[in-house]
């Protein structure tokens, strides 16, 4: 009896995560067709130089160490880490109910072509049309040292 009932309780659990993960695919592919409004917004294909990864503050471990703790939960109401991740590579725990999906900061491809002022941007205004709503509380100096803890990600 226990036995046939724990078989059910596997068997709908096995389903579940099943849809979850086609949910998720499902929504991988959109956000994928969605790096059009990127390319649009971002200026990709303008090749940035040494000049557009500059910081107007000193680039030292404390600012680092500050830009980690204000990403991963001091931002309020709802800290970076929950949508971007971590470890920053765009899974965190709110992500899966996004599109498109946050920002993968791991992905140099990308973050190579995205200079610091429109990182800046971003979170100071937040990201046109997307999740990523603006950051009008943060000092300017915060908001370098975030930047500066997000150029670390995907390269340690
Ligand atoms: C509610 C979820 C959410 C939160 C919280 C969030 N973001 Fe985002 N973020 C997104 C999404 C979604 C995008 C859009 C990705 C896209 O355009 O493809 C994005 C994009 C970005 C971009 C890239 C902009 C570009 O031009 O590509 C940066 C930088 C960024 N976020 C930084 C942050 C920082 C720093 C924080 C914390 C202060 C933060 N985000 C908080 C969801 C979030």
């Amino acid at each position: 009896m226990i036995k046939k009932f724990q078989l059910k309780y596997y068997v709908f659990l096995i389903l579940l995560i099943f849809c979850f993960k086609i949910f998720f695919i499902s929504q991988l592919l959109a956000a994928e067709r969605k790096q059009e409004h990127l390319e649009v917004k971002t200026n990709l294909s303008v090749k940035k130089t040494a000049k557009d990864f500059k910081f107007p503050i000193k680039v030292s471990n404390k600012n680092i160490l500050f830009g980690e703790k204000l990403y991963q939960d001091e931002v309020k109401p709802i800290a970076c880490s929950k949508c971007h991740g971590k470890n920053g590579n765009g899974f965190g725990i709110m992500a899966w109910a996004l599109n498109p999906l946050p920002r993968n900061f791991t992905q140099k491809k990308y973050m190579n072509k995205i200079s610091n002022l429109q990182m800046f941007d971003a979170i100071k205004n937040g990201s046109g049309g997307t999740a990523c709503l603006p950051n009008k509380g943060l000092k300017p100096r915060e908001i370098w040292r975030i930047i500066m803890y997000i150029r670390t990600l995907g390269s340690k």
